[in-house]
């Protein structure tokens, strides 16, 4: 499997650490030495599915290809105000495609989850070209009320398209389970039957926990998919992480010993939009002309669940 086209929808409303410490005790400083956030753009008049269905239009666009070119579309989403139907087949009907389609929730891990959905199935050649999307708004389940969380995060998706080809070389997930460090639990419609404490809550998180475990799964993963490639840390080009906290990928780079110019960042302009950092920063990347053909790529991303994944890419769109 490779990549063959990327595209990225960023919603319109620039909110800046100052803008969130009119209404919460917190400042820019801590925020920006803390975790790296600047600021975050979020979703204030569009649906998350026009920021979804223009990032998939983008991804076909770079790709040269057309929404019925496509034999499958995968939507990676933590949350949005459909719970049926999946995202992915509302942005079938504005995309104009005709393929099936189906959502995955795996949380911030979802872009390697769906592309190992991807390569399972090209390599088993039951489908040719698939379109990925990460569209998110966690923006909308964070309280905004709790300062250790909510400004962590902003609203964003990413896309691309997917097809045969050797760029994939290894790709591992992992699930670990720890529903307490990290959950959404939302509220059910009422039923007369239901005689329990249903307990719902917005966002929840033990950042110290989260931070430790997203460290050492992540580095883990990286040093594994590596070897199992037969290659060593320095033979990578481009790390391409999730972005979650800017220490936290420097813990992870400091791990590996490998120098920063090999771990681009830009989470100080769009924060952790979950799933969809990665198909952002590598869209940015590859407009920059950071990534040439022939360049090896190290995803890693983390998430609720505990879930993990990394991939080894070698660039030849
Ligand atoms: N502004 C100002 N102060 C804040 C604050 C904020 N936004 N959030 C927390 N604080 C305070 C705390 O109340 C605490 O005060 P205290 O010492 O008086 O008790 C102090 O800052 C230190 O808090 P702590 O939680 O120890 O900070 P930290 O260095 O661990 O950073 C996170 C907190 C959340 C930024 C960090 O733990 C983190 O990024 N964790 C990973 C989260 C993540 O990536 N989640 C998504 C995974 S996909």
């Amino acid at each position: 499997m490779r990549i063959i086209g990327t595209g990225v929808s960023i919603p319109e409303l620039k909110v800046t650490n100052d803008m969130i410490a009119e209404f919460l005790d917190t400042n820019d400083e801590w925020i920006s030495t803390r975790t790296g956030i600047k600021e975050r753009k979020l979703i204030s008049t569009k649906n998350l599915f026009h920021l979804a269905a223009d990032a998939a239009s983008k991804a076909l666009e770079s790709a040269g290809k057309k929404a019925t070119d496509m034999d499958l579309i995968i939507c990676s989403n933590v949350a949005n105000s459909y719970i049926t139907p999946s995202l992915s087949s509302i942005v079938q009907g504005i995309i104009k495609a005709t393929c099936p389609c189906f959502d995955i929730n795996n949380a911030c891990t979802g872009f390697l989850t769906g592309l190992d959905i991807a390569d399972a199935y090209i390599s088993s050649g039951k489908y040719k070209n698939i379109l990925l999307i990460c569209a998110e708004e966690p923006s909308r389940f964070c309280d905004w009320g709790d300062r250790n969380a909510c400004i962590l995060f902003g609203d964003a998706a990413g896309a691309v398209v997917l097809t045969e080809g050797e760029g994939l070389k290894k790709i591992i997930t992992t699930t670990a389970s720890m529903p307490d460090v990290l959950y959404y639990r939302r509220k059910l419609e009422p039923s007369p039957f239901v005689k329990k404490d249903e307990n719902y809550k917005a966002l929840q998180m033990v950042g110290k926990e989260v931070f430790k475990t997203a460290v050492t799964s992540s580095t883990r993963d990286i040093k594994r998919v590596i070897s199992e490639c037969g290659m060593v840390p320095s033979d990578v080009d481009l790390f391409v992480l999730h972005q979650a906290n800017l220490r936290i990928i420097d813990s992870i780079r400091q791990h590996l010993d490998l120098p920063e110019e090999k771990f681009p960042h830009n989470l100080d302009k769009y924060g952790n939009t979950s799933s969809a950092t990665i198909p952002i920063l590598l869209d940015e990347q590859l407009k920059a002309g950071k990534i040439k053909n022939g360049d090896i790529l190290c995803f890693s991303a983390f998430g609720a669940g505990f879930s993990t994944g990394a991939c080894i890419m070698k660039w030849n769109a």
